[in-house]
């Protein structure tokens, strides 16, 4: 077997999760994470290049005879880095430029999602914000305000009043909170239900579900208070049952491959569905165009393929060759953050604990926002670690995954202590 080196790009748990799944590919002779992790340096070797300078790791990996790259993050993908790595040869992982715009910008997508009739929220565009208020009478009290391109993650501001929605459309478009990326605007219809998060990969014909996942969005307990990126997450997910698994496949993933292959523009890659499943039937909130941080983490612990024949294989148009398996249990990540997080936190305190939590059986130490200060491995962001656990079920995946948290300690450590109570729930 032919063995390559493989770049991995970006800086997360999910960058993180990938290159341990990576590792243990026997196809991967050498592994390198740029700008990577604490957790990552241990698996291979950290590249001190920004996850955005899309030309620094082309001549990378044009250096370094990098076999395969994996893009984490969406920033790298909308500014073309798959078109780039590919005018020069290099065999890549995810959409294109154009083809990324499915989550780049969310009037595309909307329009796309319209055009398709995949079923979705109503929504108006602006790009004038007295227009985009007097819209506002007529929706009801609640609404949700999107700025069109990326923010972060930060980008859609759910509103309960007609005042919050106010402030959210100057804070977008009249005091550019998120730059150019606020100069459209959508209004959304808010929609009532759970989320769940759906997540393909696909060569631009065959579109290969993975394992179902969910992820806890809010900060604090009992799903409440602001949207972080995610405070944990678990697959399977029990909401998502086989016949929706197969609706969401003919009605929210196929009808956009497909459209975007006679585009012209056809999409490559990871395709994830924000759903809300709703009383009146699945509606998507929005398509991203990688994997989901940190529903990667329990869907990886789950995987039983070899990823890098997977990701070759997707590159290749060869996805048809391919199935899928999944272990039978259930894999849960709980994220600890730093205090304060989504909001402003420290950095540079000192995590212990980390090799304790290692040795519990059936959990990994998933690293996001760490670094090396000599021996020592600090904070340096806002979600710091993500620990999972694999069980039989959902609450034994629960027990692994905190008796692996509870070993943990720095100063202002957060975590939430109820992630998978949803999956139980249902
Ligand atoms: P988005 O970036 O579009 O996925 O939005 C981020 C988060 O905002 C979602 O995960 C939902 O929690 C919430 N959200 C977005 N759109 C809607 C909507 N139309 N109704 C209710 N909540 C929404
Ligand atoms: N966990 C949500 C996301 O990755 O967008």
């Amino acid at each position: 077997m032919k063995q390559i080196k493989v770049l991995v790009i970006g800086s997360g748990g999910r960058e993180h999760a990938l290159a341990w799944k990576l590792c243990q590919s026997p196809v991967v002779d050498e592994i390198f994470i740029a700008p990577g992790n604490a957790g990552t340096a241990n698996i291979g070797q950290n590249i001190n290049i920004a996850a955005g300078d899309t030309e620094a790791l082309m001549y990378f990996a044009l250096d370094n005879n990098i076999g395969l790259t994996v893009v984490g993050p969406e920033v790298p993908l909308t500014l073309g880095i798959v078109d780039l790595f590919e005018e020069n040869s290099l065999k890549i992982f995810g959409p294109s430029r154009l083809a990324a715009r499915l989550e780049g910008s969310k009037l595309f997508s909307k329009e796309l999602m319209e055009r398709t009739g995949v079923p979705t929220a109503a929504y108006e565009k602006f790009t004038d914000a007295e227009a985009a208020k007097k819209y506002l009478k007529e929706l009801g009290p609640r609404s949700v305000i999107k700025a069109d391109g990326l923010a972060a993650g930060k980008g859609a501001i759910v509103c309960q009043s007609e005042q919050e929605a106010i402030d959210a459309i100057d804070l977008i478009m009249n005091e550019r909170a998120f730059g150019d990326a606020g100069d459209t605007i959508i209004i959304e219809e808010f929609l009532e239900g759970e989320e769940a998060s759906f997540i393909a990969i696909t060569d631009g014909k065959t579109i290969l579900p993975l394992a179902t996942s969910q992820d806890h969005k809010a900060i604090y307990e009992g799903d409440t208070g602001p949207n972080t990126g995610g405070m944990g997450a678990y697959s399977p997910a029990p909401i998502v049952t086989p016949e929706m698994e197969e609706l969401v496949m003919q009605t929210i993933m196929t009808p956009i491959v497909e459209a975007m292959a006679k585009d012209g523009t056809p999409y490559k890659g990871i395709l994830y569905a924000g759903l809300m499943i709703t009383t009146g039937g699945i509606k998507v909130l929005e398509y991203n165009c990688r994997l989901g941080d940190p529903e990667t983490q329990p869907i990886l612990m789950r995987m039983e393929n070899d990823l890098a024949e997977l990701l070759l294989a997707a590159t290749e148009e060869r996805l048809s060759e391919i199935t899928l398996s999944w272990s039978d249990k259930t894999a849960l990540c709980v994220v600890m953050t730093a205090e304060g997080y989504p909001g402003s936190y420290r950095k540079g305190e000192v995590i212990e604990g980390l090799s304790d939590a290692a040795d519990i059986t059936d959990a990994v130490v998933f690293h996001a926002g760490t670094a090396l200060e000599g021996n020592l491995v600090t904070t340096n962001g806002g979600r710091i670690l993500g620990i999972t656990g694999l069980g039989s079920d959902i609450e034994e995946a629960i027990k692994t995954a905190y008796t692996a948290v509870e070993q943990i300690r720095w100063d202002g450590a957060y975590y939430r202590r109820d992630i998978g109570a949803k999956a139980i729930k249902n």
